[in-house]
Order: structure tokens, then C-alpha cells, then sequence
């Protein structure tokens, strides 16, 4: 395994890492996110995210009771949360917001279900146009300086907010954010390989990536039609069945299947190496139902060194870039 550092921070953390979002309680259990885990962990992960939101709190309690189950050193690992959507329902300042009374509840709520004292990063979900930055950043430093994070991050922010952020923080002195997580993989590319390439370059700033299989698109097991037991026929997911059954989308996907063939891996370890290749992505978050899935996709380690530049090349042709 390879251990990135996180953006300029002296965090080290995995290529390829594990997060919990739609899988845990939906369906993986306590015994399969033991399981899970312990994969990841044997094949040298250390990077494990999850969401205040996911599963409406139940994801941060399963990763919590499998981490003591594991009884591995707290040292050992780094623990993510992120926080923005809330889990009150629609309360006012309990939803969708960053606001200072919202933060410091909801980071308490995430580190008692997480049966912690601290996560290493916790990460703003979204961003909140009806916060001030000042407040965002303030509160963060606050969190850290009270011993709950080690550093923060954001999600899904555009350049210009980061940028905002990142000042403010110069100009007080305060706690700078040192991640962004950011939806990459070989079928959305801009926001990383373009809007982030300028705040990478001036401040370092990392990228901790998510859906790096574009919810298992990238796979290539919805060439057929959406199969029973993945993610597209799960209840409350019907949103992203259109994407998932797109046949323009599809016929793209399938032409790297000779690609994947050739160098004699699966597409999921295919999309994952790749994913890994930009020098800006700091560890690739994977996802998985199963923990064959985990087996299968850590040792997509095994691939990155295949992918050359003649093969990068290939991809682009492939995918029409
Ligand atoms: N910051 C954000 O806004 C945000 C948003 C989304 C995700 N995330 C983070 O990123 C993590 C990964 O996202 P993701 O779950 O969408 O990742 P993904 O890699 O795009 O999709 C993972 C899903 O694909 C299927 N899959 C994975 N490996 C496979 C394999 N080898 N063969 C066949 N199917 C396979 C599984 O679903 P099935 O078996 O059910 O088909 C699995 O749950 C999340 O857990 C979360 O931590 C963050």
C-alpha cells in the first residue's frame, strides 16, 4: 500500500480507502462491517469515512462497535465524519446548515455514536451559503482546538469557496480546511482535473475521492440490465437507476472492458487504479457491499503500476476524450 500525505498536511493516509455511505445497516450488518474493515485493513488501509447522515446515524454506530470489535489502536487507523444535512429532521438550524449551534451538537452526536473522543478529519458535507464563512472556519478551529478533529475538510465545495475559506483562515489565524472530498472516476473528471487543478497548485490542497465506480457503474455489471442484488434495485436508491441503466453511458463503460481484459484485471480494479494516477487525489474512497468486493478492489494495488502512459492514453481514447 501506498500512503499519500493529505493535500500539504502531514497526515499520511491510504490510496485506497473504505467509506460506509449507502452500505452500512442497509446492507451490511455489525458482523459484515467487521469483516469489511478488517479486509481493508489487512490489505494496509487506514483511511475509514463515514457520514453523520449515512444510514441517519446508524452508519457511524456500526463503524464504531466494529472498530472495538476489532480492537485495533486508535493510533492505527484514521476516522472520518462529515456533517451539513443533519439527522433531526426539518428543524430549523438542525438541516442543511454549518452554523456554529448546529456544528458543535452534531459533532458530539457523531463521536458518541462513533464511541470516540475525536476524528481525524471531519469534513463540511456540502457548503452553506446562509453561514458565514467567518463562522465556518471559526467553528472549525474551535472543534479542533477542543480536541475533537484533528483537521477539517469540505465536500462538494466549488474553488471559490475553498479559496474564501482558506483566507479567512490566513487573515485570523485560524484553522485552514486541508481537504476536499470530491465526486471523481473516469466518467466525471471536471471538478478535480479542472476547477481543483489552480487551489492544488497554489495551496496544496488534497482530494479524499468518492464514487471512484460511479456506484458501480464502472464495473461493467450493468451492461445487462440492473442486476438484483447491487445498489441500482435497492429501495429509496430508484434515483439512480436511469443513470445506471443510460445505454450511451454503457456502451462507453464497455469499451474498456478489452482494456481491463488485456491487462488481466477487472474493470473495478481498472476505474480504481486509475483513479489513483492523479497526482491531486490524496486516497480513492471505495465502497462495498461485500466483502469479496473488498478483496477484489484493494488489489486493484496490483494494477497501478500496469497503467502506463501508452495505456492511459488508451482509456481516453476509449472513453472519447
Ligand atoms: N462526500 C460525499 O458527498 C460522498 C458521496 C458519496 C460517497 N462518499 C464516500 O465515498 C465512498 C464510496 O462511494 P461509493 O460507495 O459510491 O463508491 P463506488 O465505488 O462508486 O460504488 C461502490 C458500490 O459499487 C459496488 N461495487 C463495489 N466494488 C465492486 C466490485 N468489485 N464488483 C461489483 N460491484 C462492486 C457495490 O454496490 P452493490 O454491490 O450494492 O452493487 C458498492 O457498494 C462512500 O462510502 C462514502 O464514504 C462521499
Amino acid at each position: 500500500m501506498e500512503y499519500r500525505r493529505l493535500g500539504r498536511s502531514g497526515l499520511k493516509v491510504s490510496i485506497l480507502s473504505l467509506g460506509s455511505w449507502v452500505t452500512f445497516d442497509t446492507q451490511v450488518d455489525d458482523e459484515l462491517a467487521v469483516k469489511c474493515i478488517g479486509a481493508a485493513g489487512d490489505a494496509g488501509c487506514n483511511f475509514f469515512d463515514n457520514a453523520e447522515a449515512y444510514a441517519g446515524g446508524k452508519s457511524e454506530e456500526i463503524m464504531g462497535r466494529a472498530f472495538r470489535e476489532l480492537g485495533w489502536p486508535r493510533w492505527s487507523y484514521v476516522l472520518t465524519t462529515k456533517l451539513f444535512w443533519g439527522i433531526h429532521g426539518d428543524v430549523p438550524n438542525m438541516r442543511n446548515t454549518l452554523n456554529r449551534k448546529y456544528l458543535m451538537h452534531a459533532i458530539d452526536g457523531s463521536l458518541e455514536r462513533l464511541g470516540d473522543d475525536f476524528v481525524d478529519v471531519v469534513y463540511c458535507h456540502r457548503c452553506d451559503p446562509d453561514t458565514p464563512m467567518e463562522e465556518i472556519v471559526q467553528t472549525f478551529t474551535e472543534i479542533i482546538e477542543h480536541k475533537k478533529a484533528h483537521y477539517w475538510g469540505t465536500s462538494e465545495w466549488t474553488a471559490d469557496e475553498v479559496r474564501s475559506a482558506i483566507d479567512i483562515a490566513d487573515r485570523h489565524g485560524w484553522h485552514k480546511p486541508v481537504t476536499e472530498q470530491s465526486q471523481y472516476n473516469l466518467l466525471e473528471r471536471r471538478k478535480v482535473e479542472k476547477e481543483f487543478a489552480r487551489i492544488t497548485d497554489d495551496f496544496g490542497y488534497g482530494n479524499t475521492i468518492w464514487s471512484p465506480l460511479a456506484s458501480g457503474l464502472l464495473t461493467g455489471k450493468y451492461a445487462d440490465g440492473i442486476p438484483e442484488d447491487s445498489r441500482g434495485a435497492l429501495e429509496g436508491y430508484e434515483w439512480l437507476q436511469d443513470r445506471l441503466s443510460d445505454q450511451d453511458v454503457i456502451e462507453r463503460v464497455e469499451r474498456l472492458r478489452p482494456i481491463s481484459e488485456r491487462l488481466d484485471c477487472s474493470m473495478a480494479q481498472l476505474s480504481l487504479a486509475w483513479a489513483t494516477k492523479h497526482p491531486m487525489v490524496s486516497s480513492v474512497i471505495t465502497g462495498a457491499s461485500k466483502v469479496e468486493q473488498v478483496e477484489q478492489n484493494f488489489a486493484a494495488l496490483d494494477v497501478i503500476p500496469k497503467l502506463d502512459d501508452d495505456v492511459m492514453g488508451e482509456i481516453d481514447e476509449a472513453l472519447g476524450r
